[in-house]
């Protein structure tokens, strides 16, 4: 990468601005005040030093007609995986219930399976190819978990995997231990959760892990177990994480914000009564439609959580099962017809909220003086984004201010100096 000290953006249509800075997320109203006001912005060494274009820069750039918004931070993906899972999809197409398919031995444990088998080199390899796709989407950083390693050794190959391609990726990634994904063969849920407690010391050793996550369902683990999994993460000073009421109504959100969750996700069939005190703490539900949209899953109530002043968040969910899906355009574009959100809301649910998710709201997520100059420059109005679904709107991505992404000599000329 270059040494490049200065980047000036100038004469854009619309930059998005949070309604105040310093705010660390956007629960209901927040989310539609943010402002996408002409201007430009100016980057030194990699971080955002002024709201307006600067005279003299090493790089300009041409904004005219373009929305500048902060790269996409895409809190919630299980790279890295092994190969894909379409088998299923076409099981599912004819009706087959994902319950049925994962105890028919598919589902994550299929995923494992191949996991297992396939060579470090190539699940990495799989997993560029696939943060290329989502640097062309905009995405900037992303989570990864581990999960389908389902053995002691397996989750710790998953982890030292996700940290190895941190360095081969431009974008920044964070590593979440899904330690409790799905009961390996031969356990019990409680078993494999004592095992989970022993390999905590060596989780922990590695010191690239930034939160703990457990699956919740009838066919994975259950709120006992969620309970202590927010033992292990408090003890180990980590971030709890949790797959909550995806396909089932287990009433496990009330025991993740007791447990000190920083986030409930999917929320597909949360308890209505669980949405007012889910919304009252610091607590991010943090919704997947790609899943359900493409498991004809139930619909996560969006615009009440919203409503309600939750920190609602939008994430890909990329997985080989349930969301082969990467890219956040694709995403917000599903959530602003599944969920009646407007064009502020997807794009505060993707950028400061996913940023909070992952506790990097103070470096990223906005664009505002001081955050890190990871920024995007959409081909026209933001509004744009949900309206042309589907297609990627992204002309150029900078990752800490250089331009590591440019679509095409379009947008190449918009670049000069
Ligand atoms: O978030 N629900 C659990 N985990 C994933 C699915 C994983 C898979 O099917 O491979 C999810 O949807
Ligand atoms: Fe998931």
């Amino acid at each position: 990468m270059s040494d490049r000290r200065s980047v000036s953006i100038a004469g854009a249509a619309q930059v998005l601005r949070p309604p105040r800075d310093g705010m660390v997320h956007l629960r209901g109203a927040e989310l539609e005040a943010q402002t996408l006001d002409p201007g430009g912005v100016t980057v030194e060494s990699g971080r955002i030093t002024a709201l307006q274009p600067s005279a003299r820069a090493d790089l300009v750039v041409d904004a005219s007609g373009c929305a500048v918004i902060p790269g996409f931070v895409d809190c919630h993906t299980h790279l890295p995986f092994a190969g894909w899972r379409e088998g299923e999809f076409e099981q599912k197409l004819r009706g087959v219930p994902y319950e049925e398919i994962s105890r028919g031995g598919g589902g994550i444990r299929a995923s494992a399976r191949a996991f297992a088998q396939a060579s470090d080199e190539e699940i990495l390899a799989q997993a560029r190819l696939i943060a290329a796709e989502m640097l062309a989407a905009g995405t900037t950083t992303f989570e990864c978990k581990s999960g389908y390693g389902l053995s002691r050794e397996g989750e710790l190959r998953a982890l030292r995997l996700a940290h190895e391609l941190d360095a081969q990726v431009v974008q920044t990634t964070l590593s979440t231990a899904l330690l409790a994904h799905s009961v390996p063969d031969g356990w019990t849920a409680d078993g494999w959760m004592s095992e989970v407690e022993s390999m905590m010391p060596e989780v922990l050793a590695s010191g690239t892990v930034s939160a703990l996550d457990i699956f919740v369902e009838a066919i994975a683990f259950g709120n006992e177990h969620l309970e202590l999994m927010g033992q292990l993460a408090s003890a180990a000073g980590l971030t709890l994480r949790c797959h909550v009421e995806q396909f089932t109504t287990m009433r496990s959100v009330p025991v993740a914000v007791a447990a000190g969750a920083r986030s409930v996700d999917h929320l597909s069939t949360i308890h209505p009564d669980d949405i007012a005190p889910l919304a009252a703490v610091p607590c991010a539900a943090v919704l997947l439609p790609a899943a359900e949209f493409l498991g004809a899953e139930h619909r996560a109530p969006a615009r009440a959580l919203i409503e309600a002043g939750a920190i609602v968040v939008l994430a890909s969910d990329g997985n080989p099962g349930t969301a082969p899906v990467f890219s956040v355009p694709v995403v917000l574009g599903l959530a602003a017809r599944l969920y009646g959100m407007s064009t502020r809301e997807l794009l505060g649910a993707a950028t400061l909220n996913a940023a909070w998710t992952l506790d990097v709201q103070h470096d990223r997520g906005s664009i505002e003086v001081g955050k890190r100059a990871d920024l995007l420059l959409l081909d026209g109005p933001a509004e744009m984004l949900a309206y042309r679904f589907a297609r990627d709107p992204v002309a150029v991505a900078f990752v800490n201010g250089e331009p590591v992404y440019v679509r095409d000599s379009a947008a190449a000329a918009r670049l000069s100096g």
